[in-house]
C-alpha cells in the first residue's frame, strides 16, 4: 500500500527537503509553453508542500535529449511558467545534480521550491543499468540531507523504469503525490466500472502503438470509435483501398482478429465511413471528402491520403457519443494541427463537452488538441495529464512507478 502525501505532511515537513517527481513535459514554442496543463496540473501538491514549509526540490524531464545537455530541451521555460502560476517563490537550477543544483538547495527557504534542470541531461536518469541508475538516484536523494522524503507526482512517467521515478524511492520515505492518486482513481473507475454504455474513441497515427489497449478494451467498452492514421489499417482490414493513407500492413491479421473477437464480445467497433482525402501530407494540400469505399472515384484519385474523418464520420461518432454515459478518449482523429484536417478532432472533442457522459480525455495529443482548439478544461470530466501512463494502466501492466511506491 503506498503512502499517501497527506501522512508525509501530517508527520511535519517543516524546513525538511522534499524530492518531488513532477511531469512538467509540457509543448513549447521555441520557449514559449504552448499548454501548460502539465504545470497548472503539478501545482497543488507544491503548493501544499510549500505550504506546510517543505523545502521542495522538483525534479522532471523535458523531451527526449538522449543523457545529453541540450538547451532545447531546459527545463526553464516550464520552470518559469510553475514561477508565474505559483503563490510560493520557485528557483531555477541551471544543472541537475552539479553545483548551481547542489548550492541553491541549501540556500533553499522553507516553503520555497527550487526546480532542477531536465533530468535526462544525465544519462543515468533512463540507463538500462541498474547500478548506474541506482547512482544517478543516490546522489539526487543526497540533494535532501538528514530527514529528506521523496513525492512522486508524476502521473505522466509512471511507465518509465528511470532513476527519477522508480529507484528514488527505494533510497528516501516514499509518498504518492495526489494527482498520481486522482488519476488512477479516475482511470481505474472508467476501465473497471464504468457507466454503460462505455464508449471509447482511438485516434493517433500508429494501431501498433495501440493494440495492446484496444485489446484491453474488447469486452468491456461498448463502442470502440476508431479514426486517425490507425483507421486505416482497420479499413484496409475490411477489403477497402486506402490509397496512400498511414497503413500498417503487418498488423492487418491481428487487426482483422479483433474485429472478429470484438464482435464476439459484445464490443461495437465503429469505423469511419468517410474521409478527407489529401494529395499529400501537407497543410496547403488539395483535398476532398470522400466515402471510405470510393477513394479512387475522387479527383484525388488512389494516390490520395486520409488525413482526417468526414462529416459523415463525425455525424456517426457523436450519435453514439451522444448516448454514453461514460467516454473515453485517446487520440486525436485528424492532423488537428493542420487547419484544413481539425474538423474532425474538434467535432470529436464538441460531442464528448455536449455529452452528459463522465468524459476522460487520455493526455499526450489528445489533451494538447483539445486546448489547442481552444476547449477549456472544465468541459470535460477529467483531462489526463499522461499520455503513455494512461494507455498502460488501460493495457493493464505494471507500472515501475507505481511498483516502487508500493501501490
Ligand atoms: C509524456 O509526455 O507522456 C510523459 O511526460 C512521458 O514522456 P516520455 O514518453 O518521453 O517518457
Amino acid at each position: 500500500m503506498a503512502h499517501a502525501l497527506e501522512e508525509l505532511i501530517a508527520g511535519g515537513v517543516k524546513g525538511k527537503h522534499v524530492l518531488v517527481r513532477s511531469d512538467l513535459n509540457v509543448p513549447l514554442d521555441g520557449t514559449t509553453v504552448t499548454d501548460d496543463g502539465r504545470v497548472k496540473a503539478s501545482l497543488p501538491v507544491l503548493k501544499k508542500l510549500t505550504d506546510a514549509g517543505a523545502r521542495v526540490l522538483v525534479m522532471a524531464h523535458l523531451g527526449r535529449p538522449k543523457g545529453q545537455v541540450d538547451p532545447k530541451y531546459s527545463i526553464e521555460p516550464a520552470a518559469r511558467r510553475l514561477d508565474e502560476l505559483a503563490d510560493f517563490p520557485v528557483h531555477v537550477a541551471s544543472d541537475v545534480i552539479g553545483p548551481d543544483a547542489r548550492e541553491k538547495s541549501q540556500q533553499l527557504e522553507d516553503g520555497q521550491a527550487l526546480v532542477l534542470e531536465n533530468v535526462r541531461f544525465d544519462p543515468r536518469e533512463t540507463s538500462k543499468d541498474d547500478q548506474e541508475r541506482a547512482s544517478f538516484a543516490q546522489e539526487l536523494a543526497s540533494l535532501t540531507g538528514e530527514n529528506g522524503a521523496y513525492v512522486d507526482d508524476a502521473f505522466g512517467a509512471v511507465h518509465r523504469k528511470h532513476a527519477s521515478v522508480y529507484d528514488i524511492a527505494r533510497l528516501l520515505p516514499s509518498y504518492m503525490g495526489d494527482l498520481v492518486s486522482t488519476e488512477l482513481e479516475v482511470l481505474s473507475t472508467v476501465i473497471d466500472n464504468p457507466k454503460r454504455p462505455f464508449v471509447v474513441v482511438m485516434g493517433g497515427s500508429k494501431v501498433s502503438d495501440k493494440l495492446a489497449v484496444i485489446e484491453n478494451l474488447i469486452g468491456k467498452a461498448d463502442a470502440l470509435l476508431i479514426g486517425g492514421g490507425m483507421s486505416y489499417t482497420f479499413s484496409a482490414a475490411q477489403g477497402h483501398r486506402v490509397g496512400r493513407s498511414l497503413l500498417e500492413k503487418d498488423q492487418i491479421d491481428t487487426v482483422t482478429q479483433y474485429l472478429e473477437r470484438a464482435q464476439a464480445e459484445g464490443t461495437e467497433i465503429v469505423l469511419p465511413t468517410d474521409a478527407v482525402w489529401a494529395s499529400e501530407f501537407s497543410a496547403e494540400a488539395r483535398h476532398e471528402v470522400r466515402p471510405i469505399d470510393a477513394l479512387e472515384d475522387g479527383e484525388i484519385g488512389s494516390d490520395g491520403q486520409g488525413l482526417d474523418v468526414g462529416p459523415e464520420t463525425q455525424k456517426l461518432f457523436a450519435r453514439y457519443i451522444r448516448q454514453a454515459q461514460t467516454v473515453f478518449w485517446n487520440g486525436p482523429v485528424g492532423v488537428f494541427e493542420m487547419k484544413a484536417f481539425s474538423e474532425g478532432t474538434r467535432a470529436v472533442a464538441t460531442a464528448v463537452a455536449e455529452s452528459d457522459a463522465f468524459s476522460v480525455i487520455g493526455g499526450g495529443d489528445s489533451a494538447s488538441a483539445v486546448r489547442n482548439l481552444g476547449f477549456s478544461d472544465d468541459q470535460f470530466g477529467h483531462i489526463s495529464t499522461g499520455g503513455g501512463a494512461s494507455l498502460e494502466y488501460i493495457e493493464g501492466k505494471t507500472l515501475p512507478g507505481l511498483e516502487a511506491l508500493g501501490a
